[in-house]
């Protein structure tokens, strides 16, 4: 199939969105930017729709996809349930990078939930997903827009080196400025539980509702507690080289690094360096990528994903990447690169 890409990096081009509304209430796959990543959406409430999103990515049809909604009042037709803790997380921020699991209603077929008697809604911070999820119909099942296990796309050409022919449109609105997928939480048992960390904090959750949870199997060693978001229990993002993260003082990374690259380079190792705008000229014997500066944590989450696939295609056989433990989005960014990575960590 041949796949339409359509450029909206200065706004929305309302004879396109059109075209990609019909595009998806006639089942088929259309990619859009969203303020974390790209996603690639189907009808959501269109099994056979939802059944492609799977086919077009190779993933598990037990892992549930996103529905995606551009009005607060279109959470009513697909959550049987909407809790009061659901409205005053809306309030607070939506449009934006927060996901909440409620109860489904009927209309929301078992293929978007992937079974699942719950549902995933979002409601993004992008005037053109917004706008496309109207014309679409409104209701747009969404996981990010890669290839099962590929880094999430940042921009419209990561979306093209996965899906090229596969899909019938890719919707290009530029970089996407957050990096990281959304938040997810759970409001569909007890005390609100996060299922997967993203730019909204627990904190900032926690000022909304006081209590919130973590889901356990995010923060244990354990690798028997099975994750309460069917996706979060499979490895993501892996690199092709081996990726270690290097924790500690700043200095020693820095140094253990240096001396990992040294042996890599006596053993014709190719070594690859993920520093950031502060460290990288400290490193030798080595391809060094700066992920973004220490000052501005956004610019590390922004520059994940891309700095990932970058390395896929160069020619180094291991990556070394610092630590970035940042005030509000460390949790998230280190849950990806620690999956990246596989948990190998090396401590100094
Ligand atoms: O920022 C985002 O959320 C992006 C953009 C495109 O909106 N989407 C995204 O979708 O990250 P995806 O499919 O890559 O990740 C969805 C995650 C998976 O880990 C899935 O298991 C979980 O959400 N999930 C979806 N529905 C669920 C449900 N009913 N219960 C528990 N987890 C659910
Ligand atoms: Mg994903």
């Amino acid at each position: 199939m041949e796949t339409v890409i359509a450029r909206m990096c200065d706004g929305i081009n309302e004879a396109e969105i059109s075209r990609a509304g019909e595009i998806l209430r006639g089942g088929g796959l259309v990619a859009f930017p969203t303020e974390t990543v790209y996603g690639l959406g189907a009808n959501a409430l269109d099994a056979e729709a939802a059944g492609k999103i799977y086919r077009a990515k190779g993933r598990p049809s037990d892992n549930p996809l996103i529905v995606h909604i551009a009005d607060w009042d279109a959470i009513y037709k697909i959550a049987a349930e909407v809790p009061a803790e659901a409205k005053l997380l809306a309030d607070a921020f939506w449009p934006g990078p927060l996901t909440m699991i409620l109860r489904k209603s009927d209309v929301v077929p078992p293929a978007t939930t992937g079974g699942l008697d719950t549902v995933a809604v979002r409601l993004p911070d992008h005037a053109v997903a917004r706008a496309l999820i109207r014309a679409g119909g409104g209701y747009v099942a969404a996981p990010s827009a890669n290839t099962s296990g590929r880094p999430s796309p940042t921009k419209a050409e990561h979306v093209a080196q996965d899906m090229d022919g596969v899909i019938d449109m890719i919707i290009d609105g530029g970089d996407v400025e957050i990096g990281i997928e959304s938040t997810i939480v759970d409001l569909t048992d007890g005390t609100p539980t996060i299922l997967r960390p993203g730019y909204i904090s627990r904190e900032m959750l926690g000022r909304v509702l006081g209590a919130v949870e973590v889901d356990r199997a995010l923060i244990s060693e354990d690798s028997a507690l099975r994750p309460k978001a069917p996706g979060m229990k499979y490895r993501h993002y892996a690199p092709k080289a081996q990726l270690f993260i290097v924790q500690g003082p700043q200095q020693l990374v820095r140094e253990k690094i240096n001396a990992l690259a040294e042996e890599n380079k006596a053993a014709g190792l190719r070594t690859g360096v993920i520093g950031t705008d502060e460290s990288q000229a400290f490193y030798a014997n080595a391809l060094v990528k700066s992920i973004g500066s220490r000052r501005d944590e956004g610019s590390i989450a922004r520059h994940l994903y891309g700095i990932l696939r970058e390395f896929d295609e160069s020619e180094v056989s291991v990556i070394y990447s610092e630590a970035f433990d940042t005030p509000q989005m460390g949790q998230a960014i280190m849950n990806r690169l620690i999956k990246a990575a596989g948990h190998q960590i090396i401590s100094v």
